[in-house]
């Protein structure tokens, strides 16, 4: 018999098929929520009555992207939007996330297009202002506040706009469902009314999402797999990096940094000002290179260690993977000599971004271990290397871009693993820097302990 309930993770997309107060996926509490059962064949089977036809035969077709020149955007879409695509815009609240889309929506009015902009999140007056203070076509954007997407598609077919908005797919309902905005079962019917919208008219269709406490897009993980393309909105203070973490029409990692400026969202150029400008050295905080598509950004990570009374210490960590943190905690105790199972760990990415790469491991490491021996790690040193279960050091992609930005950084010292050591030219962009290479977590302690200074004040 086909079971009737079933429930879904609003932070991970996991389903069950009990009720449970903590998810199995990802541990976070009371996020089952209670979906109906897919119709038998799947929910999503619709005939669109096309017959099979070589590939060949649509070459051509339908391809022409829509360039959005504002910044690297181009790039990151993998070369502007596709006609039908359907984008998912993720992001922190007061990330800049409406003001982004709203000025992407300028661009295309600018350039001769036609956008229809859709909010749930705010009123005309709010959205009037805003567009008033950014430059390029905002003010020409044709606006409607409305939740329902019924009402929206409407308004879509009638006007048939170059780009259509939506802000947010949480605040937007379906019409035939009965759940409220922003659950789940809401999410993922609004969004496919959208996509099947966006399919059958050719209407680019740019969606913004909000970001659970994990940095996932909320909302079920099959949101993600409904669209063609997932870009992350991230950043702090000044600086914002806006990310593809999905794209079936070109590489993911590409990244785009923007400013928010008075006049809204203004491109940067040197991504090595991303996080490390204005940091103090102190125990606890190290630099990484790490490679988001093809341009490595410096980023710093702190750590912070204290002895617990738990019986289970804390591990909290903004912007980087609990997971891999305890891996590298694990590492550091067996394999670097430096034990951190009775002390609480904080770890933390400045800025307000998430490090992927791998290859920041070095430098949690290095944060860590600086962190629980109370060591300043030396100014102008940056640490590169993934570590692996043994506690050996090894080799990261594009080692040279990130020591060319290091060096346009005014890095002056990398510790990097022994494996990189190649027996050719060291090329230009390593001319500048030191280079000390280490082959494994507890050589890079030793590394630490010979090098960094004992913080003053400490024992
Ligand atoms: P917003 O786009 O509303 O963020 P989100 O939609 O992701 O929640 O804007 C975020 C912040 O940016 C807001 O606090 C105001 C600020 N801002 C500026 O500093 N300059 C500007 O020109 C604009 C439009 C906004
Ligand atoms: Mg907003």
């Amino acid at each position: 018999m086909r079971a009737t309930r079933r429930f879904v993770c609003g932070d991970c997309g996991r389903e069950t098929l009990r009720w449970e107060g903590r998810c199995p996926g990802c541990d976070a509490w009371n996020s089952l929520e209670e979906v109906a059962a897919p119709p038998p064949g799947g929910r999503f089977r619709r005939h669109n009555g096309v017959s099979p036809r070589p590939l060949s035969a649509g070459a051509g077709e339908d391809t022409s992207r829509r360039s959005i020149v504002l910044g690297d955007i181009d790039r990151v879409l993998g070369g502007g939007l596709v006609p039908g695509s359907i984008v998912l815009l993720g992001g922190a609240p007061g990330v800049g996330k409406s003001t982004l889309l709203l000025q992407i929506a300028g661009r295309v009015v600018s350039s001769g297009g036609s956008v229809l902009y859709a909010s749930g999140e705010e009123s005309e007056d709010q959205v009037r202002r805003r567009a008033l203070r950014l430059a390029g076509g905002a003010a020409e954007v044709l606006f409607m506040a409305e939740t329902s997407v019924g009402a929206i598609l409407e308004a879509a077919r009638t006007s048939a706009p170059d780009l259509l908005c939506v802000d947010s797919i949480q605040t937007t309902v379906s019409d035939g469902g009965s759940s409220a905005p922003g659950s789940v079962t809401q999410v993922r019917d609004a969004a496919d009314e959208l996509r099947v919208f966006a399919k059958e008219s050719g209407t680019p269709t740019v969606i913004v999402g909000h970001v659970t406490k994990g940095g996932g897009i909320a909302g079920p993980r099959t949101l993600e797999h409904m669209v063609d393309v997932v870009m992350q909105f991230e950043g702090g203070e000044t600086t914002r990096l806006l990310r593809t973490t999905k794209n079936r029409f070109g590489r993911v990692g590409e990244l785009a940094l923007f400013r928010m400026a008075g006049g809204g969202l203004e491109p940067v150029t040197d991504p090595e000002s991303a996080s490390v400008r204005g940091r103090v050295a102190a125990p606890g905080s190290a630099v990484a290179a790490t490679i988001e598509g093809a341009r490595p950004v410096l980023l710093e990570v702190q750590a912070l260690t204290t002895r617990s009374a738990q019986s289970v210490p804390r591990r909290m960590t903004t912007g980087f993977s609990p997971r891999r943190l305890a891996m590298l905690l694990a590492v550091l105790d067996r394999r670097g000599g430096v034990p951190l199972d009775r002390s609480e760990v904080f770890v933390n990415v400045v800025g307000g971004f998430r490090i992927t790469d791998p290859a920041a491991d070095a430098a949690v490491l290095a944060a860590l271990a600086s962190a629980e021996l109370d060591r300043v790690l030396p100014t102008g040193c940056a640490f590169v290397g993934e570590t692996g279960l043994s506690g050996e050091l090894r080799g990261v992609r594009n080692l040279d871009g990130r020591l060319r930005e290091l060096a346009r950084a005014g890095v002056s010292d990398v510790v990097l693993p022994a494996a990189s050591e190649g027996p050719e030219d060291p090329a230009d962009e390593r001319a500048d820097l030191t280079l000390h290479f280490v082959a494994t977590a507890r050589d890079l302690v030793g590394w630490i302990l010979s090098n960094a200074e004992p913080a003053t004040g400490g024992e």
